[in-house]
Order: structure tokens, then sequence, then C-alpha cells
């Protein structure tokens, strides 16, 4: 059986922000909960998607799943074990099995070095490895990424915005890592150099069975990249499962809402523009300033429903009968991760 090789259970990331209550008055220190309480799981050589909108937390969740932000509350599981994101080595071996690609590849590459010193950053206990064996494994990574090997003496500045993406995959492949998180890796990219990374990152998944966290903004590239999808919305995840079926039979408002609204497939705003909403709410559910069908229940914090194909905060779905769910964390407005 496929045993899920990365497990999050109730990850809550807070940042702090100095206010002043006061013109002449002194700062005070807030604190601003940017994910709140989510829990997914993935499997070897399963896509996850995470959907949201300008701000919901997408670029966080990256962040803190290669340890770059220490989350207020989580319990993570890798291959089974369980980490304690407190613990320094912990930290390290999220990271040994966990890479990373960021949107925007300028940003992320150092112009100063060339392409290949570039990858061998991400070879781990380099100190054994002779010059010959680090020669191989860069050539081994550049070639499965279809990077032309007269490429590996470059600068970044000298590659055009596709190559740049396929450097930063061959920094993390390089060092055999099973479970990538990718954050809006084709958002910066021309359309039909966006198609060829994603295809290049289809053949990768399939030849190395290896896992992508996959996030981004865009419905299509969903469709076309995720076997299952998580829709976040202001930190929280509103409705997972099974990408056909939330597609199909989108059960939360908001969720129907995004599919609705027939977003844009090349729009690097988010969806917010595209329609009317409301404020989050900071109590009950979060989406019941811009939800059609609120009810008096939704003053009320939701927890998440098991409805066998997706799971979904809504209390639409504490009905008897009909199209009711099991609810998976009790009544306090957790949630659960999502399994076929
Ligand atoms: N280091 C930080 N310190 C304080 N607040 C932060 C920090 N990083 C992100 N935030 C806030 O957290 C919220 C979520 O930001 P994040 O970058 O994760 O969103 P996103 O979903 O990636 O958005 P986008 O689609 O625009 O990339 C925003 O309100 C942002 O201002
Ligand atoms: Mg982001």
């Amino acid at each position: 059986m496929n045993e899920p090789i990365l497990e999050v259970e109730n990850l809550t990331v807070q940042f702090k922000r100095k206010t002043k209550l006061f013109k002449a008055g002194r700062e005070q220190e807030r604190w601003k909960k940017v994910l709140d309480s989510i829990s997914f799981n993935i499997k070897q050589g399963e896509t996850f998607g995470i959907v949201g909108e300008t701000g919901s937390g997408k670029t966080t969740l990256a962040r803190t799943l290669v340890g770059i932000y220490r989350p207020r509350e989580c319990r993570i599981r890798l291959n089974g074990k369980h980490l304690d994101l407190n613990k320094k080595e912990d930290v390290l071996l999220l990271r040994k099995n966990i890479g990373i690609v960021f949107q925007d590849p300028v940003g992320s590459l150092n112009p100063r070095v060339t392409v290949s010193e570039i990858i061998s950053e991400g070879i781990p206990d380099q100190k054994k490895l002779s010059e010959r064996q680090m020669e191989a494994k860069i050539m081994e990574a550049s070639e499965l990424v279809e990077l032309p090997g007269s490429k590996l003496e470059s600068f970044p500045t000298e590659l055009s915005g596709g190559e740049k993406q396929r450097v930063s995959l061959a920094r993390t492949l390089v060092g055999g890592k099973k479970i990538l998180v990718l954050d809006e890796p084709t958002s910066s990219l021309d359309v039909s150099i966006q198609a060829q990374i994603l295809n290049l990152l289809l053949r990768l998944k399939n030849e190395l069975s290896i896992s992508y966290i996959f996030i981004t903004h865009d419905l299509n590239v969903i469709k076309h990249m995720c076997e299952r999808v998580a829709v976040l919305y202001y930190g929280q995840i509103l409705e997972q499962g099974n990408t056909y079926e939330i597609f199909e039979h989108p059960r939360h408002p908001y969720t129907a809402d995004l599919i609705g609204a027939n977003l844009s497939f090349t729009s690097n705003d988010g969806f917010s523009a595209a329609r009317e909403s409301g404020e989050p709410s900071r109590e009950g559910c979060i989406y019941q300033n811009s939800c059609s069908k609120k009810f008096l229940q939704c003053e009320k914090p939701p927890p998440t429903f098991d409805l066998g194909k997706t799971l979904v905060k809504c209390w639409l779905y504490d009905y008897a009968g009909g199209d009711h769910g099991e609810s998976v964390d009790g009544r306090n407005g957790g949630s659960n991760g999502a399994s076929d």
C-alpha cells in the first residue's frame, strides 16, 4: 500500500507585527496568524496542489515545509517518523528530504556564480566526494532537466527564464530529494515555456517517483498536474481531495465561487479582482462574509467533514441525509488530511 511520505497536521504559522496604538504610544507587538491548523498528506509519486488567491499563505506554507519558518504548532511525519521542528537535527532532516523551487528564478540564483556551482550547492556531504564524482553528479542532474552541458559554465544572467528554472530544479534534484515544493514554478514564464517546464516536471515525477507539492493560483495548471488539491483561503484549507471531484462537484461555496469565476490563466495577481468578496471573518466560518449560502450555524467555526473523496470545512455538510459527511475533527474547526 502507498503510505503517505509526508503527513502534516494542524500546521499553524503566525508572524509578529509591530503596531502603534496611538500616535505617541509605544509600539505593541501583535501576532498575525497566516496559516491556521492546516492538515494534509502526500504519497510517493503524487502531486498535491495548493491553490489559493494572493495572500492566502501559499509561500508561507512552502517556506515552512523546508524549515525556513518555524511553525507555532504542527505535527509532521516524514516517512512515518515524527519530526520536532524545534530540534535542529529534525529541521536538517526536513531540508535533506524536501526541496523547494521558487517562483522567481532570478532572485533564487546567485548571479555571481556559474550554473555548475549553483547546481553543486544541492549536493550533500560534498567533502566526501572527489571532484570527478561532483562533476558526474552535476552532469547527471543537468541532463535530467534537459539543460545543455554548454550552459554549465554560464552565469544566471546569460540564461533564459525557462533555463533558470531548470537550474533551480537541477539544484534540488542533485541531492536526491524525493519531495519538491514548487511555489508558482512557472508563473514568471511565457506560456509556451510554461508548458515545457510543466511537461518536464511530469516526466521527472514519473521517472524518479518523486512527489510534488504544487503551489499555484492557476486552476488550469492544477487540473493538468495534480491528483489531489487543497483550496486555501486566508490560511485555512476549506476543501481538499481528488482534483476531478473538486472541479466537477465543488462542495465548499468558496471553491464553487473560484471555479465559477472562470479565473484568468495568465494573471499573476491572484483571484481577488475577479469576484466581489467581503473581508474574511475573524469568528465562525472564515468565508461567511462572502458566502451566498450563509446560515445561522456559520457563526460557529465549522469542523471538517469527510465526504469520501473530499474533505470540506463547511456547516452545509452537517445535515443528516443527502450530501452529509462525517466530521473528522470534532466540533472545533480543525481539519484533517484527505486520502483517496
Ligand atoms: N515574513 C513575514 N512577516 C510578516 N508577514 C508575512 C511574512 N510573510 C508573509 N506574510 C504575510 O502573510 C500573508 C500570506 O503571505 P504569502 O506570501 O504566504 O501569500 P501567498 O499566498 O504566497 O501570496 P501570493 O499569491 O501573492 O504569492 C500575507 O498577508 C503576507 O503579508
Ligand atoms: Mg506566494
